[in-house]
C-alpha cells in the first residue's frame, strides 16, 4: 500500500512518485499508462523538461480523476522574479491543463544571477489565491534556505535535492528536519549508477528484490519523498513494488556506509547558474 507524507502546511503527498526528466511527448502516453496501472498517482515534472503538456494530456486521457492525482512542477531558471513567476506559472497551468497545482518548486536557487526571494513571494501570492496547494524549492542549500525564510517569513514545505545511497546529504537533511521541511530525492537511483552496487544487490537477494527496489525502499524508510524515473513500463512497475517488504536495521546500516562526499551526479547548486534542469 502506497504511503504518504504530511507536509507542514497540512497537505499530504504520496511518498513515491514518477520522475519525468528526459521523458518526452513520444513516450509519455505509454509511461503514464504504465505508471497509473502500477499504482502511481504522483507525477513530478518541470517547465524546463518541456513535457508538461505531454504529461497533462496523458493524465487527462487516462480518465483518472484530478483529485486522485498529485502533480508537481518547477519554475525554471531564467524566469526568476515576481512578475515572470506569475506569468510562467500561468504557462505551466495551461501546459498541464489543470486549475490547481499540488506542489510548485523553484527549480534552482541561482544564488548569484537569480532572485529566489521575489520568486518565492510570487509563490506565496499564488498559494494565497488558491492556485497552488503547497510551495517549496529544489536544490537549495542551508544558506539559500536561511535567506529565503528570513526575507519572506515563510518556510518552504519541500526541498527536492539530489539524494541517493551514494550521496546521502545527511547535514542538509538534518537542517530540513529542524525547520519542518520535507526532503524529496531526485535521481534517487544515482541516475542508475547505484544499481550495480554489490551491497545493494546482496540485500536485494535476501528479500527477493532488485537493487533498485532496495534503494527506493531505503528512501521510503528514511522518510524521504522519492521520484525514480524510468521510461520502461516493466521497470516503472518494478519500482512501485516496494510496499510489500521491509529493510531491517542491518540492511539500513549497510546502505548507510555507501555514502560518499563525491557521489553527486548532477550540478552543484552553488555553481549552477544557467539553464539547469
Ligand atoms: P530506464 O528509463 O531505461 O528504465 P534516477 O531516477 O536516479 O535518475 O535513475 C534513472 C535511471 O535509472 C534511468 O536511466 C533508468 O533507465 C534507470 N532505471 C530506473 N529504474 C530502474 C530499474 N528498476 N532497474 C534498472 N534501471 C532503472
Amino acid at each position: 500500500q502506497q504511503t504518504s507524507i504530511t507536509l507542514a502546511d497540512g497537505h499530504s503527498i504520496p511518498q513515491l512518485g514518477l520522475g519525468t526528466w528526459k521523458l518526452d511527448a513520444t513516450n509519455m502516453p505509454i509511461v503514464v499508462e504504465a505508471a497509473l496501472e502500477a499504482g502511481y498517482r504522483h507525477f513530478d515534472t518541470a517547465y524546463a523538461y518541456r513535457n508538461e503538456a505531454a504529461l497533462g494530456d496523458a493524465l487527462k486521457a487516462s480518465g483518472v480523476a484530478r483529485d486522485e492525482l498529485y502533480i508537481t512542477s518547477k519554475l525554471p531558471s531564467g524566469r526568476h522574479g515576481y512578475d515572470s513567476t506569475l506569468s510562467t506559472f500561468d504557462e505551466t497551468m495551461t501546459n498541464l491543463g489543470v486549475d490547481v497545482l499540488d506542489l510548485y518548486l523553484i527549480h534552482w536557487p541561482l544564488p548569484r544571477t537569480g532572485n529566489f526571494v521575489d520568486t518565492f513571494k510570487a509563490f506565496i501570492k499564488l498559494k494565497e489565491d488558491g492556485r497552488i496547494k503547497s510551495i517549496g524549492v529544489s536544490n537549495f542549500h542551508e544558506a539559500h534556505l536561511e535567506k529565503l525564510i528570513a526575507e519572506t517569513g515563510v518556510t518552504p514545505v519541500v526541498d527536492q535535492i539530489e539524494l541517493s545511497p551514494a550521496f546521502q546529504q545527511k547535514p542538509l537533511r538534518a537542517f530540513h528536519e529542524k525547520h519542518g521541511i520535507k526532503t524529496e530525492s531526485w535521481s534517487p537511483l544515482g541516475t542508475g549508477d547505484v544499481l550495480d552496487n554489490a551491497e545493494l544487490k546482496s540485500i536485494g537477494e535476501k528479500h527477493g528484490k532488485t537493487a533498485a527496489q532496495v534503494t527506493i525502499r531505503w528512501h521510503i524508510q528514511n522518510g524521504l519523498i522519492v521520484i525514480p524515473k524510468s521510461s520502461n513500463p516493466e521497470r516503472i512497475k518494478q519500482n512501485f513494488q516496494v510496499f510489500d517488504f521491509e529493510l531491517d536495521a542491518d540492511d539500513m546500516a549497510r546502505i548507510d556506509t555507501l555514502d560518499s562526499a563525491d557521489g553527486r551526479t548532477g550540478a552543484n547548486p552553488d555553481e549552477a547558474e544557467f539553464s539547469q534542469v
